[in-house]
């Protein structure tokens, strides 16, 4: 249960309908009820209708709001072109696509296979622009105002070591989110992305986190603020950039990690670890100088 408070005035997204990808799990299950919350008709889709369902039938419960299961893999095309049809056969219309199916291991590059390099490029990259290019079409023949946003990370600007597909995969993505804002800007469609710090999930931690490392792998003291994300706060951020509140803001990436990749890159944040003494010391030795 989470302690931070919904950002959104209540039926922001009433007569609205949005599709989450990789909306039964983790961070997008966590998007996909804060939508629902706030009064928007929900098409999850991800490879596994099981988890799909439990959920779609658990947030449907909790919210009142539709949350509609459909299963699509991403990386391919005529599966995503035949539940963007399916949804908009359910629901009437598509307003809103969020691109947050994403696959990622850590390994040394050199120990992929080709398929390895493959599996994550295609979802992250050839998942987000397959399902960017369906509803971009739909929305641009029926003259439809639309909001994207993809879920990209830090790490897209800098690359990363031993996550190198994944890397790959989510630079091109925000490439595709600033190229698109600006070309499709004409029909009112508008794309935005956020770069998540660490967020807890299943899906991401099980797999990024060496087996018995888990405490040298403490993300929250990797970043400035000392504790990991919440849901509701990724959310929140989530809701604004789709909704009509952010009307002028297009080809955003919005960095919400607690300040990791800053901490990360300043030459001296590392006198943070320096005891209040040995400052004290300095500044004694600095005065007795002058
Ligand atoms: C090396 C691996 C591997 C691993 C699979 N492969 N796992 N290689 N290390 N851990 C290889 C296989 O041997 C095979 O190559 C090829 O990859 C395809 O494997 P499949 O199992 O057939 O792939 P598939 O079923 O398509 O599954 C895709 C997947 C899987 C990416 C491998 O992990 C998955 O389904 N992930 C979805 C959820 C996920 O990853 N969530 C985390 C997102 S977190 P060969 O040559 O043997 O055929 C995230 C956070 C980012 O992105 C930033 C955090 C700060
Ligand atoms: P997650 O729960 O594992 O989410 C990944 C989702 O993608 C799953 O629901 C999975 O469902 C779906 N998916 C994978 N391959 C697919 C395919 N081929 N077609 C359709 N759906 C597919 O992990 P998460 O942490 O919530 O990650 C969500 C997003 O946040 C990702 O884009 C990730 O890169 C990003 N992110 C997360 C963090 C973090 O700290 N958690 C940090 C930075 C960025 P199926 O297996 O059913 O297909």
């Amino acid at each position: 249960m989470s302690n931070v408070k919904s950002l959104m005035p209540a039926g922001t997204f009433s007569g609205k309908v949005a599709i989450v990808t990789g909306g039964g799990t983790g961070l997008g299950r966590s998007m996909s009820k804060y939508l629902l919350e706030l009064g928007a008709t929900v098409v999850i889709t991800s490879r596994k209708i099981d988890v799909l369902t439990k959920t779609a039938e658990e947030l449907s419960t909790e919210t009142g709001s539709r949350c509609i299961p459909i299963v699509c893999d991403v990386r391919d095309y005529d599966a995503v072109e035949a539940m963007l049809q399916q949804a908009i056969a359910q629901c009437g219309k598509v307003d809103m696509l969020v691109n947050n199916a994403a696959g990622n291991f850590i390994s040394p590059t050199e120990r992929l296979s080709h398929r390895a390099f493959d599996s994550v490029v295609d979802i992250v990259l050839k998942g987000t622009y397959n399902c960017t290019l369906a509803c971009g079409k739909y929305w641009i023949e029926n003259k439809l105002p639309a909001s994207v946003l993809n879920i990209v990370t830090t790490y897209a600007w800098t690359g990363s070591g031993y996550v190198v597909p994944s890397a790959c995969g989510k630079a091109g993505v925000l490439a595709l989110t600033r190229s698109l804002a600006v070309e499709w800007g004409k029909y009112q469609i508008r794309l935005n992305a956020i770069a998540p710090g660490p967020f807890p999930t299943e899906g991401a931690w099980s797999r990024l986190v060496p087996p018995g490392m888990e405490d040298d792998f403490d993300m929250a003291k990797k970043n400035a603020i000392g504790r990991l994300g919440d849901h509701q706060e990724l959310a929140n951020l989530a809701a604004y950039l789709l909704s009509d509140f952010a009307a002028f803001m297009t080809g955003e990436v919005v960095v919400l990690d607690g300040g990791e990749w800053i901490k990360g890159a300043g030459e001296f944040n590392m006198l943070d670890k320096l005891p209040q003494q040995l400052w004290d010391m300095m500044e004694m030795m600095r005065k007795k100088k002058s």
